[in-house]
């Protein structure tokens, strides 16, 4: 099974891509359409990208949309990705929420595109070795992301070898997760921690039962096209309380891009909901 496809084949893919979760590719990236498909054209049988857009297009086949889709999302992600980032959330910016939200004592933490779980894992760790300071606390942390194959295996926390070493210390791997024969998987202690749903950020509400204090979107609005980031800023911001902190990629940032966040001046490499003075006045 050769798996080519003709130019057509890829521009539809493209855009089904676009149209379904408003990721865009690159063309220098185009052979990761081809690299990702085929495995999902092995099992249907199917020959090559030509035969897999027309039996997408023929029949309402929601079972290889999906599968087509969740091939083609970059779905890249480590435990404690940017390290030092997680330094800076486990030291300041925790204590400004505890200390806005002592009075309730209920933290919500939204990991919005947390591809298989291990962001949000790493910050439900990140909080259990916090220890008795969060004793007495209601933390919620949920991760949300477009691919329904993501979402599984983040809810289900089982990783390969190389996954569990990729960022995660041996002290953790050993405290959190089991070694199984089919990878490491996390301790129910941990699962316990965090909730996973499906959820496309620019179409539906995510699952969380109160505006959250902390947002994580790292490495998803990277490969919006600028009209859809915006508006996906727009989204984040509808749910971000004005002491809330919004954490993107190391290679993300809202200037140019939005006037629903601004860079902090108090805490650096993050992010907080422009006032509404502030939008007034930028869109003016
Ligand atoms: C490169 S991964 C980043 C994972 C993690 N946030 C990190 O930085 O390590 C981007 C994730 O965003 C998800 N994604 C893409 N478009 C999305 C959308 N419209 N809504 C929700 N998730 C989306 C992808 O499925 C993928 O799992």
């Amino acid at each position: 099974m050769g798996g080519h496809g003709s130019g057509s084949a890829y521009r539809i893919l493209m855009k089904v891509l676009e149209s379904c979760t408003g990721q865009t590719l690159a063309p220098g990236r185009l052979w990761r359409i081809e690299m990702s498909l085929g495995p999902i054209m092995q099992r249907h049988g199917i020959a090559d990208l030509d035969t897999l857009v027309a039996e997408l297009v023929r029949a309402e086949n929601r079972r290889l949309l999906d599968a087509t889709i969740g091939a083609m999302l970059n779905n890249e992600t480590f435990f404690y990705r940017e390290r030092s980032l997680f330094d800076d959330i486990g030291g300041p910016a925790l204590d400004h929420l505890r200390a806005v939200k002592e009075s309730q004592r209920r933290l919500t933490i939204w990991h919005c595109g947390v591809s298989t779980g291990q962001e949000a894992y790493s910050m439900a760790m990140l909080l259990a070795e916090q220890g008795e300071k969060w004793a007495g606390w209601q933390v919620d942390i949920v991760g949300t992301d477009v691919s329904s194959q993501a979402i599984a295996r983040a809810r289900v926390g089982l990783y390969s070898q190389f996954e569990i070493q990729r960022g995660l210390p041996i002290k953790q791997m050993v405290r959190w997760f089991d070694q199984t024969e089919g990878g490491w998987l996390a301790k129910a202690d941990l699962r316990r921690r965090v909730h996973f749903s499906v959820q496309n950020m620019l179409t539906d509400r995510p699952p969380l039962s109160e505006p959250a204090d902390l947002i994580f979107c790292r490495n998803l609005l990277l490969y919006f096209a600028p009209p859809m980031r915006r508006e996906a800023f727009r989204k984040l911001r509808a749910l971000a309380p004005p002491h809330s902190l919004l954490v993107l990629g190391a290679g993300e940032t809202v200037i140019g891009q939005t006037e629903d966040f601004v860079a902090s001046t108090r805490f650096r490499g993050f992010y907080e909901p422009a006032s509404t003075d502030a939008r007034c006045s930028a869109a003016a």
